[in-house]
């Protein structure tokens, strides 16, 4: 994967850390011979409709596709109105766009979060849903989003790939709004060895239409109610995601201490880093920092051996793909200047004490403290 010092992330140390119990688990899916669909991928549902709380949770294979079949099933459709912050992966805009409907970008607060005081602004007759993002872990304030919501009976779509494990006040990411989205894609805290995701809703209508959908719209094997996707979740993935989920508060555990432990190294003269809320419990998918000069830390961290990386260095209205949308640079300044100074540092459950003392201590002395 990398042959630097301290890579961004370690695929490889995760695998050998579970491959004795995984392994097992793999080939009992293989011996089945039920590689879609079928018990494997119900008993996911179960299990992460428990962590969740949530009783309705279908798998699907991607979060792109939940944010699709989850958007569709509040009824978003052309001419309608989402309101989602610019700062995100492209996913989160690109399903409203495939559903015909207009993303309306609100711009975010210096903790990356989009700014509620902006939502409320940019409601109109044509807003269908707000999707806040839960961006690297760090939840937004539901307390005011879900407050905006009620009062304008606006649909709240939670995209919460990066955020599996995060609460506010207490509850979970991807449960306050009427649909949660998820992602399992390698990279995510609760990870497939593919692509993979989840949706949770609050109602049993929802959950049971996009369950048709994902499957072609098929009702029983041969009767199709209505003209479908094709959006399963493997029966491999589903079963790595069973055993994984049991190991989730471990990983959110240790990627929080490694949290804590760049708070205490990290000089904060010349590093922004973002206080978590009293309210909140970020499950750190990532650790963004925000920083002069990121361009020449970055070279200089590789040639130290150390890999970084930046979510997002392009915000998604100045993507060639948004053009149409009719934005340019200017059009939501936090987020661009933010686009120029994030840098995401190592977080990874498997990254040892000193290696993390070792990506600070470089920091801190190419800024000369
Ligand atoms: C914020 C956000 N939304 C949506 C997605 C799409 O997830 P997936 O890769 O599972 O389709 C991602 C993936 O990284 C993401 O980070």
């Amino acid at each position: 994967m990398s042959d630097l010092k301290i890579p961004y992330v370690n695929l490889k140390a995760q695998w050998e850390s579970e491959k004795s119990e995984l392994m097992p688990i793999i080939e009992s899916v293989l011996a089945s011979g039920n590689y879609v669909g079928g018990e494997v991928v119900d008993q996911f549902e179960a299990a992460i409709s428990k962590f969740l709380g949530c009783p309705f949770c279908v798998a699907v294979n991607s979060c792109t596709d939940a944010l699709v079949l989850g958007l569709a099933a509040l009824g978003v459709r052309r001419g309608d109105e989402v309101i989602t912050p610019p700062n995100s992966f492209i996913a989160s805009t690109a399903a409203i766009v495939h559903l015909g409907a207009t993303p309306v970008f609100v711009d975010v607060l210096p903790n990356q979060s989009i700014d509620p005081n902006l939502v409320e602004k940019a409601i109109t007759k044509k807003t269908k849903a707000i999707m806040p993002v839960h961006l690297g872990g760090r939840m937004v304030d539901m307390d005011q989003i879900s407050k905006i919501a009620e009062s304008y009976g606006i649909a709240v779509i939670e995209d919460a790939a990066q955020s599996i494990g995060s609460t506010f006040n207490g509850k979970l990411s991807g449960t306050f709004g009427e649909v949660g989205c998820f992602s399992a894609h390698p990279l995510k805290n609760l990870n497939a060895l593919g692509d993979g995701g989840f949706i949770c809703f609050k109602s049993h209508e929802m959950a049971g239409e996009v369950k048709k959908l994902r499957s072609h719209g098929l009702i029983d094997r041969n009767t199709v109610e209505k003209f479908g996707y094709v959006s399963r979740l493997d029966a491999i993935q589903a079963a790595v995601l069973t055993f994984r989920l049991t190991r989730l508060s471990a990983t959110i555990k240790s990627r929080r201490a490694n949290a804590d432990l760049y708070r205490s190294l990290l000089n904060r003269d010349y590093v922004f880093v973002p206080d978590d809320d009293p309210r909140e419990q970020n499950s750190y998918h990532t650790f963004v920092v925000q920083v002069d000069h990121r361009d020449e830390l970055i070279a200089h961290l590789l040639s130290c051996g150390i890999g970084t990386a930046i979510h997002y260095p392009i915000p998604i209205h100045l993507q060639p793909a948004a053009k149409f949308l009719g934005f340019n640079e200017g059009s939501f300044p936090v987020t661009e200047k933010q686009a120029k100074r994030i840098l995401t540092l190592p977080i990874n459950q498997h990254l040892k004490e000193h290696e993390i003392e070792t990506i600070a201590q470089t920091i801190n002395s190419f800024y000369g403290g």
